[in-house]
């Protein structure tokens, strides 16, 4: 029988909630977990300490599937429970694989690997323990059991049994005979604690509580939670007194809701005018200077970098591309941009001299963290551009630029990449403010033009008709490209990136003037290409992405061309024409991808796919 490592070698994105109050757990967890779906949505499962026994159920599949057998097999009143939804790798997402693992009077949920399961399985199995499931998971629970069996507390057994593990986790656990206190450990995976009025939650990510408390706890590395009713403790593996920081979260109930949307995606696609003005509120001082209050580099460290590194994964690597564009232009400091799973590999040369900027929606992609933990130890200073407070990669950072866009629940990211591309703007602006690169006025011109994006993504959205309609004549093809330059090229890859991960449609991004260098070969009759071309009037950008357009189109493509209200040189190489609104160059991709996102949201609708969960992906990937 093969071992299922909980939640996977390359995506590790399990759910965890955990309540302990006076209110009945079951409700608050099953309605937690529904809120963490987003993070897997394999299989899911609920334990409930009650009469001095555990009581627990667990099913394969969504949380509805869930639901329907505690409704056939109804679970007792209790006042504590943990609860989780997992995303499974290796092995199928069976009942049996599914947590929590219970072992006698303990039951635990886990996130994460635990990499020396197999040596630990095989001492317990040993000493008699009888495994029920493939996962590694259930070592911990069968260990936590025999350390409250020798007569440990369920704090002590918890410490003991971390020394032991080796790999990420986060390990949430109850005893059924002591039902007023849950206790986790965390490692290298996410858990925050929530504060209510008598009553305290635990989740991997604050939209589990919300809907009853905003008032939070950020846990670091290696600690150990004890929720009581008469409070938190937190402390080390070690056991001693931790630090802890307490945080209110900037937004509600509401908009962890979809408020009449179809999808999520499509509310946080529609949430962009807001997200991005928030994003870039209070940045000004009163001589109109630019502020980013939370770098905490000082301007004498930021005038002797030499080379800036941007890493990121996926979307946000996207923004960085662009970024990358901005940055060198406004500041001349050679900008490089990287995936983050492959940055540490390559011994990259940085050091001291070297500003990483690390851009992450939900701060615990493992491999941009793994990318920060490498350059902090080459002393390079690193920015972590975030949207999610108190999450691991801002906290491992020396700085952050927090993105205000609000939760984003649908596993693709759109209101994310925007926003950061705000800060990515912001960053670059400020730099050239510091370095001296920019005179004030130029800065101010640049943040008044940002500052009417709001507005202009509106418009966009209040004259989606032609996208939708583009959508449906769309909808059947195999295979859709997409082109664009300088800027435009990232956004390109972003558009086929939301099309291949919604629609699953072939789809791919290349730089228009690459295109006669091999990839045109793939342009056949009919086939559909989208070309984002550059704002016109500036430079030659414009005229050679017209160019583009014609090659493809002579050659049968039917061509749908994203380009500026008034291009009626580009209208002509259409078959479709989606106008965008007059903006500079650099600032674009902020307009362009808005119809693109559209654009995937439709098509996977129409094909009747999940958008909000597209098969075989999660929102925040915490291993490697
Ligand atoms: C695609 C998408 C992913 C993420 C990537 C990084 O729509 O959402 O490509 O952008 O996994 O995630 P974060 O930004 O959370 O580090």
């Amino acid at each position: 029988m093969g071992i299922d490592v909980a939640c996977g070698t390359f995506f590790d994105v399990c759910g965890i909630v955990g309540y302990l109050g006076d209110r009945e757990a079951l409700d608050i967890v099953i309605s937690g977990l529904k809120r963490l779906e987003y993070r897997g949505y394999d299989s899911a499962g609920v334990a409930l300490a009650a009469d001095g026994a555990i009581e627990w159920r667990k099913k394969q599949g969504k949380i509805a599937n869930l639901v329907g057998a505690i409704e056939d097999d109804p679970l007792p009143s209790a006042t504590i429970g943990i609860g989780h939804t997992r995303w499974a790798t290796h092995g199928a997402p069976t009942d049996a694989n599914s947590h929590p693992h219970v072992a006698r009077r303990i039951a635990i949920v886990h996130n994460g690997i635990i990499e020396n399961h197999a040596p630990l399985r095989a001492e317990l199995e040993a000493a008699g323990a009888e495994f029920t499931s493939e996962t590694d998971s259930e070592v911990a629970a069968h260990l936590l059991e025999s350390a409250v069996a020798g007569g440990a507390g369920l704090v002590d057994a918890m410490r003991q049994v971390v020394s032991r593990l080796e790999g990420a986790f986060t390990l949430v656990a109850i005893d059924a005979q002591d039902p007023d206190r849950i206790v986790a450990a965390r490692r290298n995976s996410p858990l925050v604690v929530g504060v209510g009025d008598g009553e305290y939650f635990l989740a991997s990510d604050v939209a589990a509580f919300i809907e009853h408390t905003r008032d939070a706890i950020e846990l670091g590395q290696d600690q150990v939670v004890e929720l009581t009713r008469d409070g938190v403790n937190v402390t080390t593996f070690d056991g001693a007194p931790a630090q802890t920081k307490a945080f209110h979260v900037d937004w509600d109930l509401q908009a962890a809701q979809k408020q009449g949307y179809d999808w999520f995606m499509r509310k946080e696609i529609f949430e962009q005018p807001h997200a991005v003005a928030d994003t870039l509120l209070g940045r000004l001082n009163d001589n109109g200077e630019l502020v980013l209050d939370e770098i905490r580099i000082s301007p004498e460290e930021l005038r002797r970098i030499n080379k800036i590194v941007i890493v990121a994964c996926g979307t946000a690597f996207y923004a960085g591309l662009v970024a990358k564009y901005a940055i060198e232009h406004w500041t001349r400091i050679p900008c490089e941009v990287e995936i983050a799973s492959e940055f540490r590999y390559r011994d990259p040369i940085i050091d001291p001299m070297t500003l990483v900027v690390t851009i992450s929606q939900s701060g615990e992609t493992a491999d941009t963290l793994m990318a920060i933990r490498h350059a902090r130890e080459q002393h390079a200073k690193v920015i972590a551009i975030c949207n999610t407070n108190g999450a691991t990669i801002p906290r491992e950072s020396d700085a952050v630029i927090y993105t205000h866009a609000g939760p984003e629940i649908g596993v693709a990211s759109t209101k994310g990449f925007t926003t950061q591309l705000v800060a990515c703007y912001l960053l670059g602006l400020y730099l050239a403010q510091v370095r001296g690169m920019k005179y004030g006025d130029e800065i101010a011109a640049v943040l008044g033009e940002l500052e009417r994006m709001p507005q202009e993504i509106q418009h966009l959205l209040d004259n989606q008709a032609p996208i939708l309609e583009l959508a449906e004549e769309l909808k059947e093809e195999p295979s859709i490209l997409f082109l664009g330059r300088h800027v435009g090229y990232p956004v390109a890859l972003e558009g086929a990136l939301k099309l291949k991960e919604l629609a699953y449609i072939h789809a791919e991004g290349f730089p228009a003037g690459e295109l006669k260098h091999g990839p045109i070969a793939l342009v056949s009759q009919d086939l559909p290409m989208f070309v984002v071309v550059p704002p016109g009037g500036r430079d030659q950008l414009r005229d050679k992405v017209i160019s583009n357009i014609a090659e493809v189109k002579a050659r049968g493509a039917r061509t749908i061309v994203l380009a500026e209200a008034g291009d009626e040189e580009a209208r002509k190489h259409a078959d479709h024409f989606i106008e965008l609104p007059r903006i500079s160059t650099l600032l674009q991709p902020l307009v362009a991808i808005v119809p693109l996102q559209l654009f995937a949201c439709e098509v996977a609708t129409l094909r009747g796919h999940d958008v909000d969960q597209p098969r075989n992906l999660a929102k925040s990937v915490t291993v490697e």
